[in-house]
Parts: C-alpha cells; sequence; structure tokens
C-alpha cells in the first residue's frame, strides 16, 4: 500500500481499480461527463456530475470509462446503506503490534493522487454520509477526517462524479446535496444497433443469431416501457448459450433456431418474468410458423 504523510499523520491509500469496462454507442454522454469535468480558466472549477437511469442500463459503465478517457486513474467506491462518513475519508485499522494504521478511502485517495472518484448507486447512502463530503464538493474542495484529525485538499486533477438509482431502496437527499452534484446526467436505453454492439462487446463468443433474438426483445421491451435492460439481455444470452453449450446436441440449423429461442424464453423466465418470456413464446410461435 502506498503511504503519504500530511500534517505528520500517515495515510496509507488504496489502489484504483482497473477492470474491463467500455461504454459503447451514445457518444454524447461521455462528452457530457467529460464536459462537466472540464476547467476552463484560472478560477473555474470542475462540476461532480450525477448520473441517472434504470437499473442495468449502464450507469457504472459510462462512468468509469468517462474517468479512463482522461488517461487518469478511476477509484470506484460502492456506496451502501452501511456506508458512514469515515468510510468515505479516512480509517483507523488496528496492525502489528496494537498500533493504529489510517487507511485512505478510494475517494480521498484519488483526491491525493489527482485520480477520478466515482461513488457508485450513491443514493444508497444517507445524508449524514453525503455531508462528509460537502466541503470536497463546493469550491473549497477538502474533506475533514475527525478520526485522523487532518484537512486533507483536492489534487487539482481530482474529478468526481457519482451514479444514482431510482428504485425503492434509496434516500432521498436534501437539496444542499443535490446542488453540489450537478449537472445530472439521464442515460436512456440504446437505439438497436448500438444495443446490438453493446452485447456483442460483452458476450463475443455468441453467434448473431442469438444476439439478433435479444436484442429483438429488448427493443420491443423498451418500446412497452418495460424495465428490461441490456443487462437483462446479456445475463439471459449468456445463460441461454450455456445451455445450449451444455445441451451438446448436434442440431440441424432449423432445429437449432427453435431451440435457441426455447432456452432464450427459458432463460427470460429465470432471470426476468414470465411477461419477459411471453416475448420469447410469440418468437417460437414466428419459427414455426416459418417452418
Ligand atoms: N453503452 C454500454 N456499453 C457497454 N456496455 C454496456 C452499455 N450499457 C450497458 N452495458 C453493459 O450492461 C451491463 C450493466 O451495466 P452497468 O452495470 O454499467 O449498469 P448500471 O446502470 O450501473 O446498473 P445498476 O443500476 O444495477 O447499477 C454491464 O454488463 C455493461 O457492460
Ligand atoms: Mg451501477
Amino acid at each position: 500500500m502506498e503511504k503519504i504523510s500530511i500534517d505528520d499523520v500517515e495515510l496509507h491509500l488504496s489502489a484504483p481499480d482497473d477492470v474491463s469496462m467500455s461504454w459503447i454507442g451514445q457518444e454524447d454522454l461521455v462528452t457530457q461527463v467529460l464536459a462537466a469535468w472540464l476547467v476552463i480558466g484560472e478560477d473555474d472549477l470542475p462540476l461532480s456530475p450525477r448520473l441517472l437511469g434504470k437499473p442495468g442500463v449502464g450507469k457504472t459503465t459510462l462512468a468509469y470509462h468517462a474517468g479512463r478517457c482522461l488517461t487518469r486513474s478511476v477509484y470506484l467506491f460502492q456506496a451502501t446503506m452501511d456506508t458512514r462518513p469515515e468510510d468515505l475519508i479516512v480509517t483507523p485499522v488496528i496492525s502489528e503490534q496494537g498500533k493504529i494504521k489510517y487507511v485512505a478511502s478510494p475517494v480521498v485517495s484519488a483526491m491525493i493522487k489527482g485520480g477520478v472518484a466515482i461513488i457508485d448507486e450513491g443514493n444508497r447512502m444517507s445524508e449524514k454520509s453525503w455531508a462528509s463530503l460537502a466541503p470536497l464538493l463546493d469550491s473549497r474542495r477538502y474533506v475533514e477526517s475527525i478520526v485522523a484529525g487532518i484537512k486533507i485538499k483536492a489534487h487539482p486533477n481530482f474529478r468526481f462524479c457519482t451514479t444514482m438509482n431510482d428504485d425503492a431502496s434509496t434516500f432521498e437527499l436534501p437539496e444542499y446535496i443535490h446542488s453540489r452534484l450537478q449537472p445530472q446526467i439521464y442515460i436512456d436505453f440504446p437505439e438497436r444497433d448500438e444495443e446490438l454492439l453493446i452485447l456483442k462487446s460483452n458476450l463475443p463468443f455468441a453467434d448473431n443469431e442469438i444476439l439478433e433474438y435479444v436484442v429483438e426483445f429488448l427493443q420491443t421491451a423498451h418500446e412497452a416501457n418495460e424495465r428490461y435492460s441490456v443487462r437483462d439481455g446479456i445475463n439471459i444470452a449468456r445463460y441461454a448459450l450455456k445451455r445450449l453449450v451444455e445441451s451438446g446436441e448436434r442440431l440441424i440449423s432449423t432445429d437449432r433456431k427453435k431451440r435457441t429461442a426455447q432456452y432464450l424464453k427459458e432463460a427470460s423466465s429465470m432471470i426476468l418474468d414470465t411477461t419477459a418470456s411471453e416475448y420469447f413464446k410469440a418468437m417460437i410461435n414466428d419459427i414455426d410458423r416459418e417452418k
């Protein structure tokens, strides 16, 4: 663990995240995040955007990808209901011979190294936790660690963003927090051609047929205002593919088509619900009619 010293207090830094997430399509959304982070003059400050959208629509992927576009280290912090203010800043840990070691959170590590901090699913943590970041997210750009007794200033290259989910298990945050997490960038479902590319890049080993079926399902579902997302599509295709391979059957092409649709129907009822499996039932009927 890298160590640095602030006001004679030794801080152990968290390592950045190096994951394989890359954003496909909807380039304008990446540009919106990068514009928010831009500093255009000496007295200017970067903004800290809030990425919103339905579950599984790609919020975390977009945030991480945008961070990597800056060619800076990206630090992900997963917010939960139990996240405490010190988890976001500095936590004391007992080390050898009972000595206390101060460990900087991913956010503080990004602040020190001039990296990008992403608080993922930010509205799963309470106002109390967000309050500890209030000075970081305005012109002060610092945090205070009560446990270590130090004030930590952000490097000029430090950038911040958060993703937020729209579901029942989240906190309603007060205005003074929301006003620091601007602009709001809303992620919508992708168009058909982009959705197909996303599926292809996540499942490079899948044949086109299965991906076309899943895109057809997702696009029909988006039009009908269902909540099914790219992630659901990826999971359904992944499981149906495993079933096809596991069955090891050598099928002639029309049978394979039908069997693929049957496995997709099964996967969608196991991963989603009966409404989803109805879409694939209709596909099976179409295949039967084609014969
Ligand atoms: N535009 C995209 N480019 C590449 N992959 C994408 C895109 N959109 C979605 N995905 C894929 O969909 C899955 C879900 O994406 P992600 O986890 O970023 O969604 P999320 O909105 O953060 O979900 P949650 O609401 O559960 O936090 C991932 O496997 C990701 O690779
Ligand atoms: Mg996410």
